[in-house]
């Protein structure tokens, strides 16, 4: 962790969530905003369609434990939140969850994304974030993500820390970004599902067009252009969205050491990810 996920910390662990809170949970980069665009439009896109037009997402979905100086923490939005239910993003590894999200059963919605394009993904943003440590040279950076010495932890305990819960507290929806990129409608209908919503087949059809990449990439309030700390000039936060720019970036020497250390970390076989689809 650094101080920016830390300096609130008593404060985010006595967060007082509320029954119908939705958590959004993930490891940094594994469709987060996507999901958070998906759920924010679900909920109020027809109520207060406004909203997504004037309101960033980082605001209409807070990020929990953030606290940069000068800036309201993420806790301070969430606690402010008018809408029912609040959306709270989260990039905890589940032991650090504020413990009233288990006490009030709030539904949590996890994304994992494929470890390879996760990594590539996070190096692209440590490059251009100005609260994140400097990635520094690639094959460095590499090693690290390997040796779970990232922001928020090891990729490896993240997914599967959050799986494991899985099998104990039922209100978890865990999804997967390839699946998303696969079939996004597919998706919003499993969602639905677990929130108990129910859209009309042409409200879900109108949020998958409006949350696909190249869409989410022009919208100013999706996209995190008017974010304080970030330098698009170095790279965009929408950048590829695509399952298998890990290609791009891997050398075939790297792809067998991550093979291999891959299988030695991932024991369990019901936890499956794709890295290309
Ligand atoms: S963060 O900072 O942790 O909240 O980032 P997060 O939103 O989890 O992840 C950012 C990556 O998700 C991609 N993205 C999308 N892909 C496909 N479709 C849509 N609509 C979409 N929205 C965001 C984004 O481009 C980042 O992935 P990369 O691989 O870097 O492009």
């Amino acid at each position: 962790m650094t101080h920016y996920f830390t300096d609130n910390w008593e404060n985010v662990q006595n967060f007082q969530a509320r029954p119908d809170d939705i958590l959004i949970a993930t490891y940094p980069k594994a469709g987060t905003t996507w999901v958070s665009q998906i759920l924010d439009l679900l909920y109020f896109g027809q109520t207060c369609p406004e909203r997504q037009k004037t309101i960033p997402v980082y605001e209409r979905v807070p990020f929990l434990e953030i606290a940069i100086p000068s800036l309201d923490s993420g806790k301070d939005l969430a606690d402010k939140l008018p809408t029912t239910p609040r959306l709270i993003k989260t990039h905890f590894p589940v032991q650090f969850v504020p413990k009233s999200f288990w006490e009030q059963n709030c539904r949590i919605v996890y994304v994992a994304r494929n470890a390879k394009d996760n990594m590539v993904s996070y190096f692209h943003f440590d490059r251009m974030n100005g609260i994140e440590p400097e990635p520094g040279e690639w094959n460095n950076y590499f090693h690290r993500f390997l040796e779970g010495q990232m922001v928020f932890g090891s990729w490896y305990d993240h997914v599967n820390g959050w799986w494991k819960k899985k099998q104990t507290y039922s209100n978890i929806h865990y999804m997967f970004y390839e699946d998303m990129i696969e079939d996004t409608e597919r998706e919003i209908d499993k969602l639905c599902s677990f929130l108990g919503l129910s859209r009309s087949a042409e409200e879900k059809k109108m949020i998958s067009g409006g949350v696909q990449f190249d869409n989410m990439k022009k919208n100013e309030m999706a996209n995190y252009s008017t974010a304080p700390v970030m330098d698009f000039k170095i790279s965009p936060f929408m950048r590829k969205g695509k399952v298998g720019d890990w290609k791009n970036h891997f050398t075939v020497a790297q792809n067998e050491v991550f093979d291999e250390d891959y299988e030695k970390k991932m024991k369990d076989p019901t936890l499956q990810f794709r890295t290309e689809i």
